[in-house]
């Protein structure tokens, strides 16, 4: 079995170890509960980055840049980021896989909105294929039915499931995306970093019980498979 580290940096902000270091969504910067800062994420090959709000596109820029990493992202982000100076870009669409550095990665629906300073893109999650090892981030969403195709096409053993509620799924949506990915593990986000989103993850951990093992990280803490 290959190596796997995730890392939780805070909000839905990940960086995963493996054959190729990958970062998705370094909201960083005004994160009142982030674990490090943009210019000490180092060694990253690939940014991910699941849709146009500041939350999520965050410090993925710079932090592409500074890493000269491959900025993965729907069509119109990945040339938005082309346009403000990242050389390496791949532009894709929600059903779609593109192989970077033998990495697997294909993007999913989300049920959310999304806008940026570029314009505006469809949301989205991502399922990253490290080999032994498929992660999917799902993004802002709430729950769909449909999560149940992803986990019958790309069986993810690890999901990162937003639970803060008013801008994503709350804790019992969650657990009923649990239900319908069938994940080995799962790590709870997208919660507590401010008043409005503040939730209990041991709560959801208690509601998912035997279905999965919830793994509940503060910033800065990790995980390694
Ligand atoms: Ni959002
Ligand atoms: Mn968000």
């Amino acid at each position: 079995m290959i190596y796997l580290k995730i890392e939780f940096l805070g909000h839905a902000a990940f960086k995963i170890t493996s054959k190729k270091n990958v970062l998705i969504d370094p909201f960083l910067t005004g994160n009142p509960k982030a674990s490090t800062k943009p210019e000490d994420v180092k060694d990253i090959d690939i940014v991910l980055v699941t849709h146009g709000h500041g939350d999520h596109l965050g410090d993925s820029i710079s932090i592409a840049k500074a890493n000269d990493a491959v900025f993965v992202a729907m069509f119109e982000i990945a040339n938005y980021a082309k346009s403000q100076g990242v050389g390496k870009t791949e532009p894709m669409n929600i059903g779609g896989t593109v192989d970077v550095e033998g990495i697997k990665i294909t993007m999913t629906n989300a049920t959310h909105s999304s806008d940026f300073a570029g314009g505006s893109a469809n949301p989205a999650g991502f399922v990253v294929d490290f080999g032994d090892h498929r992660v999917y981030h799902a993004g802002d969403t709430g729950v769909f039915y449909s999560m149940k195709l992803i986990g019958e096409l790309y069986a993810p053993d690890v999901a990162l499931l937003p639970i803060g509620s008013r801008y994503t799924m709350d804790i019992r949506e969650a657990v009923k995306a649990v239900e319908l990915i069938m994940p080995k593990f799962v790590i709870p986000m997208h919660y507590g970093t401010y008043p409005a989103i503040e939730q209990d993850p041991y709560e959801f951990k208690n509601a998912v019980g035997d279905l999965a093992d919830v793994i509940v990280l503060m910033p800065g803490e990790s995980i390694t498979f």
